[in-house]
């Protein structure tokens, strides 16, 4: 490259300085979370989402490319080589990842969520930091960006300018978790009822019954894993459920009907089912006592309850149940909510960060020609221009000349780079 060309690479870099950012994404805040499966590239396994990635930077002549999938979230993050207007791609470049959304063809715009240029970094911090999640504050998101970094750059899918990008994002991200308290208090209701239950100071031999075997009992599952609980017993209407569930647990399985004859005992008894009437009732309650006198601790999260009141007024029992969990989780929301704002402070200021260091690596690149051609200068001079008048020197002489001229090397070379640094400063 020439000075000239330089000059104007370095002009047109910091006009258009982020604008070929992008980002194309489907979240929790326009599409039901049952849907948001079908925006997933439809061959998951890493040839499929290589080869998918790949086929898609052919066509929307996209230089790099990021791809990060979740349950609340799916988010395409590239750098073009043009300035392409993604308004214009993003339906063609969905119809691309999943063949199942060729059917929503008008409706899809709906669900797509476009950030160009400067917007697009910063939604990419915001979504680091958790305030774009749906459970403000869950540090999980940024565990999951930051695999999928990894994931697109081991697969060759992204360079430099997402590598800049996600650095600054991965340091916004580390700064807003240690210097605020977003992700401070618990907002789980399974969380914080495993809280509670832990206040009760339970034995780990306890023996656990669970009731039911869907998703917020498999994350109960995990919580009692956590904390080291060994006895579990699960039942559950489809048995099939609870068999895996049980495995999971190391624990035995049995279908709902069976609680009417289980003679096992218990100390905890958790239960959280879709049904909308009492699972356990008095008889079901006396049946799994089993005459036992000790204080039990019921955990019942289901909407509506899952356990007779009856129950709950008649036995000696601690009762943890979803209500009041509910209360304590807004609250924590609302006390994660207040520190949104220190948070935007820190996007800020990490964002113009992420613009000079941006522009200091285009002008970097656009004088990366400059120390090769110091160096030939050099060569030429000590082969050629002055080799006649360097062979009449001795060796001593011929050494001084050398390591000047080395010297000079490096700090010639080191001008155009303070001078790149001065400009972005
Ligand atoms: N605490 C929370 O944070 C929280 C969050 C979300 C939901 N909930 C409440 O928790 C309950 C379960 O939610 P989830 O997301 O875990 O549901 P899920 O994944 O759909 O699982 C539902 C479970 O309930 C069982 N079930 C459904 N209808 C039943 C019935 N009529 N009789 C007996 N068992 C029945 C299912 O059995 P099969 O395997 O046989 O289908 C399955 O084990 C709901 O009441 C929901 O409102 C609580």
């Amino acid at each position: 490259m020439t000075i000239r060309k330089a000059a104007r690479f370095i002009f047109v870099a910091r006009r258009f300085m982020l604008d070929k950012y992008n980002i194309l994404t489907v979240t929790h805040r326009q599409t039901n979370l049952k849907e948001i499966g079908n925006f997933f590239i439809e061959d998951n396994s890493v040839k499929g989402i290589v080869t998918l990635a790949e086929s898609i930077k052919s066509k929307f002549n996209i230089s790099e490319l990021m791809y990060l999938a979740t349950c609340n979230r799916v988010m395409f993050f590239y750098y073009q080589n043009d300035l392409i207007d993604p308004e214009q791609i993003s339906t063609d470049f969905f119809h691309l990842v999943n063949n199942k959304l060729a059917s929503l063809n008008g409706s899809l715009s709906k669900h797509v969520e476009i950030y160009k240029g400067e917007k697009a970094i910063e939604h990419l911090f915001e979504v680091a930091s958790s305030i774009d999640s749906m459970v403000l504050g869950e540090r999980e998101i940024f565990r999951q960006l930051r695999e999928a970094y990894k994931f697109s750059n081991t697969n060759g899918l992204c360079g430099d300018k997402i590598r800049i990008a996600m650095q600054v994002a991965v340091k916004a991200g580390k700064q807003v978790y240690d210097a605020t308290k977003i992700g401070e208090k618990p907002v789980s209701i399974v969380s914080l009822a495993f809280k509670e239950l832990m206040n009760l100071n339970p034995k780990k031999t306890s023996r656990v019954l669970i009731i039911g075997a869907g998703q917020t009992n498999q994350l109960a599952a995990k919580f009692f894993k956590k904390y080291q609980f060994t006895n579990f017993t699960v039942f559950n209407r489809t048995e099939s459920k609870a068999k895996s569930l049980a495995t999971m647990l190391d624990g035995d399985k049995y279908s709902l009907e069976e609680l009417n004859s289980y003679k096992g005992g218990f100390d905890i008894l958790f239960v959280c089912t879709g049904a909308t009437t009492s699972i356990i009732k008095e008889k079901e309650y006396k049946q799994l006592l089993q005459d036992d006198k000790d204080k039990k601790i019921v955990i019942d999260l289901a909407i509506p309850g899952n356990v007779d009141q009856a129950v709950i007024d008649s036995n000696d029992l601690h009762y943890i149940e979803v209500s009041s969990l509910k209360q304590l989780a807004k609250e924590n929301m609302s006390f994660r909510e207040k520190e949104i704002s220190k948070v935007k402070v820190i996007l800020e200021k990490e964002r113009h960060e992420f613009k000079q260091l941006f522009k200091r690596r285009e002008i970097e690149r656009s004088l990366s020609f400059i120390p090769q051609e110091i160096k030939a200068i050099k060569e030429k001079a000590l082969s050629e221009v002055f080799a006649k008048d360097l062979a009449t020197l001795d060796d001593k002489t011929l050494s001084l000349i050398n390591e000047m001229m080395t010297y000079m090397e490096k700090k010639c070379v080191a001008v155009p780079m303070k001078t790149a640094k001065k400009l972005t400063d």
